[in-house]
């Protein structure tokens, strides 16, 4: 089970991780900014993503496309016709609800009143605006739902320029936007969000192969960063949750406090995209295999995960309260690859020639991970906070490394501590933290 929803939002209002945008202002619902430490461990879930979808493959390559795109593109898609989800409005107390969210369809969560929702309709979730100084109907633009249609419309670009043969992949992280009918849920469903998405191109015969080896991939990434197998499941999709484009579709599904939920969808697109593509500009998208002296539209594998959401549910399976001599202590035991700073360096107290130390060995260590300095309240306090930010590692400087040139070690798992020379430092924990 995942820790306690409320504790996670507060941890991450009070250490800095996540606020509520535009808090002066009373908060607009739905939006969130990162703070410092929330940007950091943001940060390193899309680094960790982009380095086993990219870096560590040679058939996929990365784009950063706009997020406003011609109109056309998503006529082609089906988001303007089917990019949506039904709404009902309640007579009694005016509060809008997602009807295929709710859980009995004809009572108000809000009043509790029964039979007094509106008939149905379909609002479609994209946002709108105008491009240019004039607000006319031949001038607007929707901002992106998905990083994906930008890939499919650079197909032949990347294709070409990139020197790609099928089976290749396309990766993208970035802003979607999204007008939710009924967001919450902390940073589980917003209106602005993060996503990590990759279109794997693949011959149509070779696309169960691939659906399947990426599903597996997916799921062992989450894994492999340390997220407990209990609260992670694989689920399919049934015939009637298709999205309007995919033939097949998993999940993968994070247990959160509320119950399993989506993190990611691994969806087999089939050549619906390029095949829309084709029709609505006229290009042609199709691949030919010299091998094979076969032409064809590539049939496509998508794994799309939320890059916020997926911070969230890191936070929430880390989080630990333990018992240490009578007192509770609350650690994030991110893997360390997550970990928003890396190592924190403490002097025992501010006098001058602990922090002089101190400073010494900071820029030993400073350019190689994020750490943090911090020279304010006692030593306990201090750990405590290290221990609640999920810091892997701190060093401190007593009064005993003035003479003998050593310095304290903690491991935050297992609150060991090593005595270790100061010019060794950087070395000893080398050897424990990533690159
Ligand atoms: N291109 C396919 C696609 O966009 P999706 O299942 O609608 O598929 C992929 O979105 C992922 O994006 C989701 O699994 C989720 O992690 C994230 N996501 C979608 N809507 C979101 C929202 N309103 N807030 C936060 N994350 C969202």
């Amino acid at each position: 089970m995942a820790a306690d929803f409320d504790t996670i939002v507060n941890l991450s209002k009070r250490r800095g991780f996540v606020f509520q945008s535009s808090e002066i202002y009373g908060g607009l619902r739905s939006a969130y900014d990162y703070g410092p430490l929330g940007t950091e461990l943001l940060r390193n879930v899309k680094d960790q993503w982009w380095r086993s979808m990219v870096q560590l493959r040679d058939d996929v390559v990365g784009i950063d496309s706009a997020i406003i795109q011609a109109p056309a593109v998503w006529e082609a898609s089906g988001h303007l016709s089917s990019f949506s989800d039904p709404l009902v409005e309640c007579r009694s107390c005016n509060s809008r609800h997602r009807l295929d969210k709710l859980d009995d369809p004809d009572r108000c969560p809000t009043c509790g009143n029964a039979g007094t929702f509106t008939e149905p309709r379909e609002f479609n979730l994209m946002f709108k605006t105008h491009m240019g100084p004039v607000e006319t109907d031949e001038n607007v633009v929707y901002l992106r739902p998905e990083t994906a249609q930008g890939i499919f419309i650079n197909f032949e670009n990347v294709r070409r320029t990139a020197r790609m043969k099928i089976p290749f992949g396309i990766a993208q992280i970035g802003k979607s936007f999204r007008n939710e009918i009924t967001p919450g849920q902390f940073v589980f469903r917003t209106r602005e969000f993060e996503q990590m998405e990759m279109e794997y191109f693949v011959h149509p015969d070779d696309a169960p192969r691939a659906f399947q080896e990426w599903v597996e991939a997916r799921r062992d990434w989450y894994l492999d960063l340390g997220m407990s197998p209990e609260n992670l499941q694989l689920r399919k999709h049934e015939p009637d949750e298709l999205a309007h484009y995919a033939a097949e579709v998993y999940d993968v599904d994070y247990r959160f406090p509320w119950g399993w939920d989506e993190l990611e969808g691994i969806a087999n697109r089939t050549d619906f995209d390029l095949k829309a593509h084709m029709e609505r500009s006229g290009e042609d998208l199709t691949f030919f295999d010299p091998e094979t002296d076969q032409r064809f539209v590539p049939y496509v594998i998508e794994p799309a995960a939320g890059a916020t959401r997926t911070t969230f549910a890191f936070l929430l399976d880390s989080y630990r309260e333990e018992e240490v001599r009578g007192e509770t202590r609350a650690v994030l035991a991110l893997d360390p690859r997550l970990a928003p700073v890396k190592v924190a360096v403490l002097p025992l107290s501010k006098k001058p020639d602990l922090v002089d130390t101190t400073e010494k060995v900071a820029a030993q260590l400073r350019g190689r991970w994020q750490i943090e300095v911090d020279v304010t309240q006692s030593i306990g306090k201090r750990y405590r906070r290290q221990d609640e930010i999920g810091t892997p590692y701190c060093v401190t400087v007593d009064f005993d490394s003035l003479d003998d040139g050593q310095v304290t070690v903690r491991d935050r798992d297992t609150m060991n501590q090593d005595r270790i020379a100061i010019d060794r430092v950087g070395d000893y924990l080398a050897d424990r933290l990533p690159g």
